[in-house]
């Protein structure tokens, strides 16, 4: 327990050995999770936290208080690292009352399974708890639908959850951490894995932050913000810039014997000659991060593979899985490839772009083994189609 302001306490918990977070997301220094107690004349709870470490939160809340005395929770946010020990709160004292988007309280009676007192956190709706009054502000997409972001306007606190956070697990839940650079290290990634794929509504919720000019910024994750707060907002708002270049086309492929090789060159020189940037990545040979770069780069894509065991192959498959189902949506794609038996690569592409939401152009460049001029030359027309199909958006 940490007393941070005036009857504010931190009673989050660290969690240092967690070496990815949602599957995806590295986290070399494991990370936190944050919730934040409120004594006024009635008990509010900010977030839980992750259900394994629920009994940590009940010793750092029994620090305070008895949770018999919590009137309220807050969930800004419904992921489970913030409500899965929610369920332990409500089993100790059933009389609380839940806080949150309508969005929310769907999703926590989903995760709970069982009747709970609730409450729906209108926009920009007040609350009086004694002595301290609670706004809450509606946060969509920061980072799902059901976010909020709550002010408490006598301590000049706002409690975003994981806006403005960082698996981040130092020496303290503070800004006096030692590893800076770690820390700056954590926060882009974190930026990149939980908001890149939401620039508006990042500008959005730093508008919103901004708006408030808070003293403190009580996140989900990582340090609790004081001296920082515009810095780390600054950080949000240069990467939530947008990054999509009108008329870049970038063209993943693999090939086997060099016969889709030749067809991603003839598609990307016909691109070019209408005018289109491409880059052309052999996939094998590009790194993780130019490929990343080139995806969320680029206005379009093409998608080349052979057939080997009636499917394309994993290396192109591995880039469509890193397309972005919400950032990169309605791009234009191409799909290619050189076959020799039946050639189901392209389709299994196709259906798997179209799945993702790419706009998937109709006529699949198929070519039985090694292109002929005529192929080539083809290939260059429909390059060159699609890039001016692009340019004309
Ligand atoms: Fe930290 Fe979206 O949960």
């Amino acid at each position: 327990m940490i007393k941070l302001a005036n009857d504010l306490y931190y009673v989050g918990v660290k969690d240092p050995d967690l070496k990815t977070f949602d599957v995806i997301v590295p986290t070399e220094t494991g990370t936190t999770y944050n919730a934040y107690l409120l004594r006024g004349e009635k008990t509010v709870l900010f977030e839980t936290v992750h259900d394994d470490f629920a009994d940590e939160l009940l010793e750092n809340i029994r620090e305070i208080c008895p949770a018999e005395d919590i009137d309220i929770i807050v969930c800004d946010h419904t992921e489970p690292d913030h409500s899965g020990a929610l369920h332990k709160i409500l089993d100790i004292n059933p009389d609380v009352t839940v806080y949150g988007s309508a969005a929310a309280l769907k999703n926590l009676s989903n995760i709970l399974n069982r009747d709970f007192n609730k409450c729906v956190a209108k926009n920009n709706s007040e609350l009086d708890i004694g002595g301290y009054t609670l706004k809450f502000i509606w946060a969509p997409n920061l980072h799902w639908p059901d976010s909020i972001f709550t002010f408490c306007k006598e301590l000049g606190a706002v409690f975003t959850c994981d806006f403005l956070g960082c698996h981040y697990c130092g020496e303290t839940v503070d800004e006096d951490i030692s590893d800076t650079a770690g820390y700056d290290t954590e926060l882009a990634r974190y930026y990149k894995y939980i908001f890149g794929v939401f620039p508006a509504a990042v500008k959005n919720g730093l508008s919103l932050i901004r708006s408030l000019s808070p003293a403190l910024v009580c996140t989900s994750h990582g340090p609790v913000l004081r001296r920082d707060i515009e810095k780390v907002c600054g950080c949000y708002d240069k990467w939530s810039e947008p990054v999509v270049q009108s008329g870049k086309i970038s063209v993943f492929y693999v090939s086997c014997y060099g016969y889709t090789a030749a067809m991603a060159q003839a598609l990307a020189e016909g691109a070019r000659s209408a005018g289109c940037e491409v880059g052309v990545y052999e996939i094998t040979a590009a790194s993780d991060a130019e490929i990343d770069e080139a995806l969320r780069t680029s206005a379009a894509y093409m998608f080349g593979s052979p057939t080997l065991n009636r499917d394309a192959l994993p290396p192109v498959w591995s880039v469509l899985g890193s397309v972005s189902a919400v950032a990169d949506r309605n791009k234009p794609a191409l799909i290619f490839g050189s076959y020799g038996w039946s050639g189901e690569a392209c389709a299994n592409l196709a259906a798997r772009a179209q799945g993702l939401g790419l706009k998937v152009d109709e006529e699949l460049c198929r070519v039985c083994f090694k292109p002929s001029e005529e192929d080539l030359e083809k290939l260059r027309s429909k390059g060159s189609a699609f890039a001016a199909a692009l340019l004309s958006q």
